[in-house]
């Protein structure tokens, strides 16, 4: 080949290249459902899901370390929130709500919150970077969403009473812990819902959703919040996760009205996250959608099937986790 070719031929491959992304299968080897994950730096990630299961990373996931919570061997711990690679707090769904806190890295885990009333059903929570924490569950027989709010880390939480009322048949999905979110640098938090009615609830806000909604598989499942005024969110039916209509909706005036984007994500979708203003990846059961245009066009880059994505706070490592103990990296080439 003369050098001309050559390098023809590079520039051909590195345009090819350049966009790539893969998934990198971490783990695949256990029977359970993992849908918590929260990912603190390049290194340090954490995941939870069915039968008392916690994994943790300190090594960016090259070794993965599975914890089985004593006494809580048949709980779902929904969602994950750690702060290090010693401090974490896991959620269980199902009654009694539940948050157990650990200090040394999953070895003994502490109750934090126990709500034995009858129909409590947690289904998500968020901290903020003041130690602010929340938690999210279906609305009891007063109909006001079930919210539990701690104001600093050393505090007890309290159920806040002034919370919105609930429609008949609204609800939050507990598929990813993300439906839940603080607004980056203040104390306040958004919420989506689904069910009947699929609505976003911020303070005395409460927008009905442009998503498919209906039914008790459909609705909006998670909220990812750039800023105050810059929200994604995704849903869909998860007993149909083929249907891609009404599955992804935006704001860009801190959630007032809610467009559509022209290429939504390829399925429903249980996850959504900022990479960052512009960049934005989704996951559902039955594929990854990365969006490179603020969420206005998505393209799908796997089938296989994640319930929950995490973007590190500094941005560079993105993991995954799903059905049958599914852990992956995605690797940007
Ligand atoms: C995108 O989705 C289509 C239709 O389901 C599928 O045939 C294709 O393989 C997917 N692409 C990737 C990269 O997974």
């Amino acid at each position: 080949m003369n050098k001309k070719i050559i390098f023809l031929f590079c520039t051909v491959i590195s345009l090819f290249t350049v966009h790539a992304q893969t998934i990198n299968i971490l783990d695949s080897s256990r029977k359970v459902s993992l849908r918590g994950l929260s990912v603190v730096d390049d290194n340090v990630f954490w995941a939870s899901g069915s039968s008392g299961t916690v994994v943790r990373s300190t090594d960016g996931g090259q070794t993965l370390e599975w914890l089985t919570v004593k006494g809580y061997e048949q709980r779902d711990f929904r969602d994950i929130e750690a702060m290090n690679a010693n401090f974490a707090y896991i959620m269980a769904v199902d009654k009694p709500g539940l948050i157990l806190r650990t200090m040394d890295g999953g070895k003994n885990w502490n109750k934090v919150y126990e709500d034995t009333a009858t129909g409590v059903f947690l289904d998500a929570m968020a901290f903020n970077k003041n130690g602010v924490t929340v938690a999210v569950g279906d609305p009891l027989s007063d109909m006001k969403a079930y919210v539990i709010y701690r104001k600093n880390k050393d505090a007890e939480f309290f159920r806040l009473q002034k919370e919105q009322m609930f429609a008949q048949g609204e609800a939050f999905f507990a598929s990813s812990g993300t439906n839940v979110q603080f607004i980056p640098g203040t104390d306040e938090f958004v919420t989506v819902s689904g069910g009947r009615i699929s609505r976003f609830h911020h303070l005395k806000m409460n927008i009905i959703l442009p998503l498919k909604q209906g039914t008790e598989s459909t609705g909006a499942n998670s909220i990812s919040v750039w800023d105050n005024e810059n929200m994604y969110v995704v849903g869909g039916d998860f007993s149909n996760d083929k249907d891609a209509t009404g599955n992804a909706c935006f704001t860009t005036d801190g959630g007032k009205t809610w467009q559509l984007p022209t290429q939504g994500p390829h399925g429903y979708r249980s996850c959504v996250m900022y990479i960052s203003k512009n960049k934005l990846i989704s996951c559902g059961t039955n594929g990854v959608d990365i969006s490179e245009d603020g969420g206005l066009t998505w393209k799908n880059i796997s089938t296989l099937g994640f319930h929950v994505c995490q973007v590190s706070k500094n941005g560079n490592s993105i993991f995954l986790a799903g059905p049958r103990g599914r852990i992956a990296k995605l690797n940007f080439e």
